[in-house]
């Protein structure tokens, strides 16, 4: 029998959601959640070991190991549809498996963007590739794509959990469907990843940009009154700057803080999930 194991990180954006879509830069960096896929060699149809498989599903494993051949086993602690990249994650952690089982060294960001297609229709890229890289990364979807590895900064954050899941594929189509009334939103968006790219090291510079940030997130209807009320929360409990992250519609809120205690202690007394989040340096991949 043949084997073959691959993993991969969820991520987080810090500036430019959407923006980037439409050809913006954004910053973002990989979390210490992720997925891990197990291939096992087998004679009939590829198989996903889950009590119950979702058709997009299983079509992103046949794209990348084929309909027959294999019994693929998947295991994440990254929550689905929350912005945390969790199919890029899948995507990049499927190809890496394959590799792995095949012996082959094949592109995982082209492999796994094919993917990410399945399941968002026009992503920009940037989950795929924290995936890819880990660490932070400034990304831009020029042709090639621009990947650049940034030193991670040494603040923490805080992810606030709205409990629900946002639509990425459909929350994009709308953003794009809105332009080009939006479009001074997304310049300045991207104005604001330039200015956070220069502040990385200080949290007292961006946490302003951040809530900049969410104000146009806002303005380009992404957000939600939940992810606003967690805002709020972050902001009246000593975030420096707190904004949604990733598509909106629902997901998580990022809020920069100095000390996260009293934040968590309000998000617990709020049955909000919350944690705590440190940008790492990447793996090589
Ligand atoms: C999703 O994590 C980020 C979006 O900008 C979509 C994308 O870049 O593919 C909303």
């Amino acid at each position: 029998m043949t084997t073959g194991t691959g993993r991969a990180s969820g991520k987080l954006i810090l500036v430019g959601e959407h923006a980037v879509v439409h050809g913006e830069p954004a910053l973002a960096f990989a979390v210490d959640r992720g997925t891990t896929v197990h291939l096992a060699s087998v004679d009939g149809p590829t198989t996903v070991d889950l009590p119950s498989v979702d058709p997009r599903l299983q079509a992103a494993v046949e794209h990348v190991v084929g309909p027959t051949g294999w019994r693929v086993s998947l295991s994440s602690d990254l929550p689905v549809g929350r912005g945390m990249g969790s199919s890029a994650s899948l995507a990049v952690a499927l190809v890496r498996a394959h590799d792995d089982a095949t012996g082959a060294h094949t592109d995982a960001y082209a492999r796994a963007l094919e993917v990410e297609r399945l399941f968002h229709g026009t992503p920009s890229g940037v989950d795929v590739a924290v995936a890819v890289a880990g660490g932070v990364l400034r990304f831009q979807r020029t042709d090639p794509p621009t990947r650049q590895s940034l030193p991670a900064p040494s603040w923490q954050a805080v992810v606030l959990d709205s409990g629900s899941a946002g639509d990425t594929g459909a929350l994009v189509a709308a953003v794009g469907a809105r332009r080009p009334g939006i479009d001074p939103q997304l310049r300045r968006i991207g104005e604001l990843v330039e200015a956070a790219q220069q502040a990385l090291d200080d949290p007292q510079a961006l946490g302003p940009l951040l809530d900049e940030n969410q104000a146009l997130l806002e303005a380009i209807g992404v957000s939600t009154p939940r992810l606003e009320a967690l805002v709020g929360l972050a902001r009246r409990h000593g975030a420096l700057g707190a904004k949604l992250s990733g598509a909106g519609g629902g997901g998580v809120v990022l809020a920069l803080v100095d000390d996260p205690a009293p934040l968590l202690a309000a998000a617990a007394s709020e049955g909000v999930d919350a944690w705590v989040v440190r940008p790492a340096p990447g793996a090589p991949a």
